[in-house]
């Protein structure tokens, strides 16, 4: 028997602006199965996370919505977390980084930096919006290309050419907070000196903290050089103030890492854990991070950088993983493929989701495809076709005629020591995190143990009174193959592995119970456990993700103006021919009407759309429309518009819409809509 290892795991913090998808899924998927398997090992092993709270587009996004950032993030905290439980992702802590244990050791860490001279400061020019008072973030500065002149590119790369530069090299630069054109400023900033590390990182990234993709990776960026790390950023800020630099705060991704020990700190006070066990310099306990590969950077230089410089130990292992791709290509909000975890769990399974990326995933930084129609086809011949169903073929005779007691005898031994002597080799593929493999291997027994009952037919057998004994044998085995394959798969299918537990009547499996049999023992009646995907859930999923964006630009016009809450004149504004021409007819099919707007809100998670309250005369309305760029809310109540009161309902992300209003304009702040003259009356016909 090894020593129980104690270890600590972490996932990225997700960002408080923003809904939990698919993308952040496969990460959060990928670290709780890893967990849940250390704890099914018997090792103590703590899982902790937190909202990643502070910096401008939290600041912004609070703002915008009319509300304290404080409550906000309370907000979002509650969102991630119900969206992870219902995931089954099982965090033993889930904080936020706007915490006072963050705040305390974010200043404990900067100060003991900055008294072992790892501190610089130095004064530095930056673009300034004049109209909102504030510095801004590259990704806050539109404006036209340096190198190929596209327009309305972001400040810090262009995403026609490709290339990368300054802010302050964009031509005609723009403020995307205000659209005021931007100034330069000076001020001070403060500095983590990196390079003062570079010997010690050299040697922790070659020394089996990293993986090998990883590691190459860093040694182009060893080559190219470490630069001091900018770690101050001026008020106004949504963050900690740095302590003895009125004014000056800690950049949103000096706090975030930090936020790692805070959760735990917090942790610690309620299950009486010492803290230091874990994080002081000479720990034995292990210390994983599961992140995304394109924080690489924060977490295998910055990260244990500042760990070390202020005395702390530094993580046993940096685990990065590859991005989403669905059926093939970038997640898209137009094509529907830019799901949200919310609704994917109001169309599906999560357990399939889960089974899906873990069938996908291995210990690499490559992308891993969620391709919609083999997702179907996994999900229903692997774990319903093959899992599910050895227990369903199986449980009806144990019933039936056995009084639901299993056989005092194992037939097939062979094949039961098969299934157990996997164990090990599985085990190395979940430490591994080579999923992939560990399903593959799943999946290949369980095919032996449906081959094996399809030869023995036991449905055969248990109608011969002399052969019926057999068939209970048969049924033992498969039914014992079945709580091995449960068992295996309990990392990735909690819930599966739960309603299998009930079933079988056994207590909660533990990865060293695969050494056991159950023979002369009592099961339950037998429940369905899992039910097909069927495509037509997938395909409403994608429909309820196509949001409605209002075009902006001629050319994305066509595409995104159907089926949106609003018609605008921009949709006209296309290259494409005509469509056919209707009659008067046709066009009297058209029932547009006065409405009355009585009540105009943004949508939370929405780029685009208001939701409006409409009054048509004789009923009340609802209408998503993608006017948001052009309209606060709160002026649209009370006015009168023009709607197409004859629209059939349609079912969209947010909601269902029950119309249209008629606007016009180019797109962005330059839209109106149709605005008719006062005496016009709620329900009036226009002609
Ligand atoms: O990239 C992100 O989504 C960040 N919010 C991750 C932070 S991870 C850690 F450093 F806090
Ligand atoms: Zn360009």
């Amino acid at each position: 028997m090894t020593a129980k290892r104690r270890i600590l795991v972490t996932s990225a913090l997700p960002y408080a602006n923003g809904s939990i998808h698919m993308g952040h899924l496969v990460e959060y998927i990928q670290t709780d199965i890893w967990v849940r398997f250390q704890k099914m090992r018997g090792n103590e092993c703590w899982y902790v996370c937190a909202d990643d709270t502070h910096g401008t587009p939290v600041m912004l996004k609070a703002q915008s919505l009319g509300l304290q950032p404080e409550e906000m993030i309370a907000r979002m905290r509650e969102e991630h977390l119900a969206d992870f439980s219902a995931f089954h992702i099982a965090f033993d802590n889930y904080y936020s980084t706007h915490s006072e244990e963050n705040r305390e050791f974010c200043y404990g860490i900067y100060k003991a930096l900055r008294s072992n001279g790892h501190i610089a400061t130095r004064t530095i020019s930056q673009l300034f919006d004049p109209e909102k008072q504030m510095f801004l973030p590259d990704r806050f500065v539109k404006g036209e290309c340096p190198k190929c002149g596209a327009t309305d590119q972001y400040g810090d790369s262009c995403d026609v050419c490709g290339a990368t530069y300054a802010p302050t090299e964009l031509k005609n630069p723009k403020s995307a907070v205000s659209g005021a054109t931007p100034v330069l400023k000076e001020s001070e900033h403060y500095f983590f000196k990196l390079p003062d590390f570079e010997a010690f990182l050299k040697h922790w990234t070659r020394n089996g903290h990293v993986h090998a993709s990883i590691a190459n990776k860093l040694d182009e960026w060893f080559e190219a050089g470490l630069s001091e790390w900018d770690i101050s950023r001026d008020a106004p800020y949504f963050g900690f103030e740095i302590p003895d630099a009125p004014g000056k705060y800690f950049y949103v991704w000096l706090d975030a890492p930090v936020g790692y020990m805070a959760s735990f700190k917090n942790l610690c006070a309620q299950k009486d854990l010492a803290f230091d066990d874990f994080w002081k310099a000479d720990s034995t306990a292990e210390v994983y991070h599961f992140i995304g590969k394109d924080i690489v950077y924060f977490h295998t230089l910055f990260w244990p950088a500042m760990l070390k410089g202020s005395g702390y130990r530094t993580p046993t292992s940096v685990y990065a993983h590859g991005f989403l791709t669905v059926n093939g290509t970038k997640m898209s909000k137009s094509k529907g493929t830019f799901v949200t975890a919310r609704t994917y769990l109001d169309h599906l399974n999560p357990e399939w989701l889960r089974y899906y990326f873990a069938a996908k995933l291995g210990a690499g930084v490559d992308d891993i495809d969620l391709n919609l129609e083999d997702f179907v086809n996994r999900v229903n011949s692997d774990l319903v076709g093959k899992v599910v169903n050895i227990a369903s073929r199986c449980a009806g005779f144990i019933h039936k005629q056995f009084g639901g007691l299993l056989s005092s005898h194992n037939a097939e031994p062979a094949l039961l020591k098969e299934l157990q002597d996997a164990a090990d080799g599985l085990a190395k593929a979940y430490e591994d995190r080579e999923y992939g493999k560990a399903m593959r291997d799943i999946m290949a027994l369980a095919d032996k143990v449906n081959e094996y009952i399809a030869a023995k037919a036991p449905w055969t057998l248990a109608k011969n009174p002399d052969t019926a004994k057999e068939a209970h044998d048969v049924c033992t085995v498969g039914l014992n193959a079945f709580r091995l394959l449960a068992l295996y798969l309990k990392p990735v299918l909690p819930k599966l592995a739960e309603q299998a537990e009930h079933f079988l009547n056994i207590d909660s499996l533990l990865w060293m119970d695969a050494q056991s049999l159950m023979l002369t023992h009592k099961i339950n009646e037998f429940q369905p456990m899992m039910v097909r995907v069927e495509g037509a859930k997938v395909a409403a999923m994608i429909e309820a993700s196509k949001e409605n964006l209002q075009p902006t630009a001629a050319p994305a016009a066509a595409e995104n103006a159907s089926g949106s809450g609003t018609t605008t004149a921009s949709a006209l504004i296309t290259h494409e021919p005509f469509k056919p021409v209707i009659g008067i007819d046709d066009f009297d099919r058209i029932d547009l009407r006065i409405a009355r707007i009585d009540n105009a809100e943004h949508v939370e998670g929405a780029e685009k759309l208001l939701k409006l309250t409409l009054n048509v005369g004789a009923e009340t309305r609802t209408v998503f429309a993608g006017i948001k760029s052009a309209y606060d809310p709160a002026s649209l109540i009370g006015k009168h518009t023009v709607m197409v009161a004859n629209l059939a309902p349609r079912k969209m992300k947010f909601g269902m819409s029950e119309g249209m209003v008629l606007a016009a304009g180019p797109g962005g702040k330059d839209l109106w809509i149709l605005e008719p003259h006062t005496g016009a009356q709620p329900g009036m016909r226009v002609k």
